[in-house]
């Protein structure tokens, strides 16, 4: 079959070598893209007198038809025709005819695909905003259904002080909070059009690069030709966050996965949200957190693919660029199916109260308090450290915790301790104790809601 470029040709490409070089089979994916940009470009081009506006029109009827039949599913592909881009343009020089060839002109399939990715990577940041501001909404909202939840508080995951559920959702919160900024940062340098590159150097034709991006809603170009071609700092940018973002889930997903085991017991996902055993019946397995998790990892390696194949690359297009199509397609699929369901399952999951209350009586995390009651009458925190630290040996010899002591037990550590002593080290006193901005108290975790409802107010 003739190929579009087969002029100086005398043979046909090897049968391998045309499969090993097609992206066909993946960057039909951005068909809608590059018949938009297509578009653009051929009303640009019959309006700066390149092309007889007749001409323009008649191409652009043909994009527009073109278009349909891809949507209807009736457009063939062929790996001989390479790419999204050539198998789009014989299918319209094929509809209307020799007139069709005129669309590529002052374009090239490397300015072409660039702008594909541009106008494709542009949407779906939109889009993983919106989803990760509706992660953060439902963050919010199980914070607030739940402000009363104590759980314990852990550092080395070993239990260090008493903490408000709210105060475990609203740090997540904000790590999502600022994936969002990452991503709207990074949307500044993917809102760029670098359509009328050219090749690598330009062009000879007056081409009227504004009006294309003004057209297709950039709002900046590529002032350097060779850059606007070369570059894929914005795939890397998106890729990069992307990889925070997972990560952040990952954490996350770590975390309900020990708080759904039998041994903690903090929460219950939800049915829907969790898988069974072929062999053992009893069995409810986080599969989704698990799988969010270990999807974290494809991610990253998007990112480590997508900077290799550009460690080393000289100016300008190289046939290797064409290899940052899937890592970018996979991360965005990986990134929106995770942020749906994580939502989910946190929307959904019972948290189990009996439980956390029982964790947080149970345990030495209110020594902190403990101490601090002595330094309150003046012991230097240092030795109020040492006299709690043999307290609580104390009560790991005795099998007992802090607050089954009695006054006078406490008495013969320190002359210091009163009854009130009781009031100091209850649960949720220690937590109410902690109104200091960004604190676990209730007060401070008010505040903390309120600025996160005032920022999604603003999203
Ligand atoms: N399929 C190619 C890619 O995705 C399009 C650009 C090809 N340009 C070229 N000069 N071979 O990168």
């Amino acid at each position: 079959m003739m190929k579009l470029w087969g002029g100086r040709f005398t043979k046909p490409t090897h049968q391998l070598v045309e499969e090993f070089t097609a992206s066909i089979s993946f960057d039909q994916r951005l068909a809608e893209q590059d018949i938009r940009g297509s578009l653009a470009h051929v009303k640009m081009l019959g309006a700066c007198g390149i092309i007889p506006q007749e001409d323009a029109e008649k191409i652009a009827a043909g994009l527009l038809q073109l278009k349909e039949r891809f949507e209807k599913g009736e457009l063939a592909f062929s790996v001989s025709d390479e790419d999204v881009h050539m198998n789009l343009e014989k299918h319209l020089i094929e509809q209307i005819g020799p007139v069709g060839g005129k669309l590529h002109t002052g374009r090239s399939r490397n300015d072409q695909v660039a702008l594909d990715m541009h106008l494709y990577l542009k949407e779906e940041t939109s889009e993983l905003i919106l989803l990760l501001n509706r992660l953060v909404q439902v963050l919010v909202e199980r914070a607030e259904s739940n402000l009363d939840v104590i759980i314990p508080g852990y550092t080395h995951l070993q239990r260090a002080q008493p903490i408000l559920l709210a105060q475990h959702f609203l740090a997540y919160a904000g790590m999502f909070r600022r994936d969002v900024e990452r991503l709207e940062d990074a949307l500044k340098r993917i809102d760029m059009m670098p359509l009328g590159a050219g090749a690598l150097a330009g062009t000879t034709f007056p081409i009227d690069r504004e009006l294309v991006a003004a057209e297709l809603g950039f709002s900046r170009l590529y002032e350097n030709s060779l850059d606007a071609v070369s570059d894929r700092d914005f795939i890397l940018e998106f890729l990069s966050a992307a990889s925070i973002v997972m990560m952040h889930l990952s954490r996350f997903c770590e975390e309900l996965v020990l708080w759904s085991s039998t041994e903690f017991g903090f929460v219950e996902l939800d049915d829907a949200y969790c898988t069974g055993s072929s062999i053992m019946p009893q069995k409810k397995n986080p599969d989704v957190a698990e799988l969010v998790r270990g999807k974290t990892g494809r991610v990253y390696g998007h990112l480590f693919s997508m900077l290799t194949v550009l460690k080393g690359l000289p100016l300008a297009y190289n046939k290797d660029l064409q290899e940052d199509k899937e890592p970018m397609f996979d991360a965005v699929d990986t990134l929106k199916t995770s942020l749906i369901l994580f939502a989910g399952m946190i929307e959904t999951m019972q948290v189990r109260r009996e439980n956390t209350e029982r964790a947080v009586r149970q345990d030495f995390s209110v020594a902190t308090d403990l101490a601090d009651y002595l330094v309150r009458k003046q012991l230097p925190f240092r030795q109020a450290h040492e006299v709690i630290g043999k307290l609580v040996l104390f009560c790991i010899e005795q099998g007992k915790f802090l607050a089954d002591l009695t006054l006078d037990e406490y008495k013969s550590f320190s002359e210091l301790f009163e009854a009130d002593l009781y009031v100091a080290i209850d649960v949720k006193n220690v937590v109410e104790a902690r109104n200091s901005r960004g604190g676990t108290g209730t007060e401070s975790v008010k505040h903390q809601l309120a600025l996160m409802h005032e920022w999604l107010k603003g999203q």
